[in-house]
């Protein structure tokens, strides 16, 4: 099936998902209530529900901090973003930054603001960070520095936040924070009157993206938070479209459960775009974190092609037939290089005058063809463009069908019981004499 919106991608299934008629309507007699649910939860904009998180898009007062907060702390002399966060936290605002922007911090050295992601305490990396803010910073103003902490007290991001506190004199000046109202890091901030951003209580991390969470550090380096929010409002409507057959993060939730119970336990996202390997991750943490419980749960692993071809493709054509694939593509680049009309190695003939736009369809186009021919299934969507309104129906609709997949594997999709238990267990040992 192909349908169109005006999300900015499209969503293909049908002949290749190994996901009947029948599935689709015997899971939407299972779904029809929850669905009603998330209707009614859409309808009552204030966070009451673990599900409210898809109300966050049209929240005004939210844009309109982020809006005041970066007027006050963004100028055209802001150079550096250091985002400190993990997790739920960062994944989604590294997700949208690097499919953007980060992925050629490299090969573009002279665009600014450049965001730098602490989630980590690797010593030898905070090291380096520590020069680097002593040395590269030369005025406050280069710097803008957003802790980000639901519970705001995560180890590593605590560890972080206070040696850059200490080792660098101005960064109270410069420092956002973003947390649960009254949370214990809420109160010192607003004591030592460090600004701060409310995370909704029951707003989970991996759902999170746009909240403060993620707007702010994405609206500080530069992302149209207007286009931002269109795609993920856009997506919200079609993922609560009750006519489930143009509802794709129904089908795809769907599509994902029915392999599952077929023994297909591995699910893997396969971006052809090298700079989506983040979304792959944020989309690995949603799918893990959310269904992973009760001794239930579907692997999420990521891919980036055709550079994992190289070293997966045989396992994933030829190895243990174990995995559902998402294929992610990006049908127009924006730009295109030419291979040349007369190429001076003279090796490979037909691809003279393609395009590197053209070698990639062609792979993608063969991957398709290697699995169907080995009744590999997949889904495959296409990106019409990378830009924020595409990025952002992406991941709401994913959000939306994780709601559905928990809801169809019979867990709860928003705890993570296991995670808060080493959390504790690190403050434990940390405790210790
Ligand atoms: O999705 C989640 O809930 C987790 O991944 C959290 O975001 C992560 O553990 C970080 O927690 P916190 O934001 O409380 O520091």
């Amino acid at each position: 099936m192909r349908d169109r919106i005006s999300l900015e991608m499209e969503f293909l299934f049908e002949d290749t998902s190994q996901t009947t008629k029948e599935d689709l309507t015997s899971y939407f007699n299972e779904l029809k209530d929850y669905l009603e649910h998330l209707i009614k939860v859409s309808k009552e904009p204030e966070y009451k529900y673990p599900e409210s998180s898809i109300n966050l898009p049209f929240d005004e007062k939210v844009l309109q901090k982020i809006v005041e907060l970066k007027t006050e702390m963004v100028t055209p002399e802001l150079k550096y973003i250091l985002d400190i966060g993990i997790g739920g936290s960062n994944l989604g605002t590294k997700a949208i930054y690097d499919a953007l922007y980060g992925y050629y911090d490299l090969l573009e050295p002279n665009r600014y603001p450049k965001m730098f992601f602490a989630d980590t305490n690797d010593p030898k990396l905070l090291f380096k960070l520590q020069q680097f803010l002593n040395s590269s910073i030369t005025k406050p103003e280069e710097l803008l520095i957003n802790a980000i902490s639901k519970s705001g007290s995560t180890t590593e991001t605590i560890v972080n936040l206070e040696i850059v506190l200490e080792k660098i004199s101005y960064a109270k000046e410069r420092l956002v924070v973003t947390t649960e109202q009254d949370s214990t890091l809420w109160k010192t901030a607003k004591k030592l009157d460090i600004r701060c951003i409310p995370i909704p209580e029951v707003v989970g991390g991996r759902f999170s993206v746009f909240s403060g969470v993620g707007l702010f550090p994405l609206a500080a380096a530069g992302v149209d938070i207007p286009k931002l929010l269109k795609g993920a409002m856009e997506a919200r409507k079609h993922s609560l479209n009750d006519n489930y057959t143009k509802n794709w993060a129904f089908i795809s939730a769907v599509a994902s459960y029915s392999n599952y119970v077929k023994g297909k336990l591995i699910q893997d996202c396969f971006l052809f775009a090298p700079e989506l390997e983040s979304l792959g991750k944020w989309y690995r943490q949603l799918l893990g974190e959310s269904l992973g419980k009760d001794g239930k749960g579907l692997t999420p692993t990521v891919s980036i092609g055709p550079t994992d071809l190289h070293s997966m493709g045989q396992l994933y054509a030829g190895g243990i037939k174990d995995k559902f694939f998402n294929l992610v593509s990006v049908e127009d680049y924006g730009v295109d290089v030419q291979v040349p009309r007369h190429p001076s190695l003279d090796t490979l003939t037909n691809i003279k005058e393609k395009t590197a736009g053209d070698v990639i369809d062609a792979i993608l186009e063969s991957v398709k063809i290697t699995f169907q021919n080995r009744n590999i299934p997949f889904t495959h969507t296409k990106l019409e463009a990378l830009n924020e309104t595409s990025l952002a129906g992406f991941m709401q609709t994913k959000m939306i069908e994780v709601m559905f997949l928990g809801k169809l594997m019979q867990v709860d999709t928003f705890n993570q019981p296991d995670v808060e238990e080493y959390k504790k267990e690190t403050r434990r040992i940390l405790a210790r004499a």
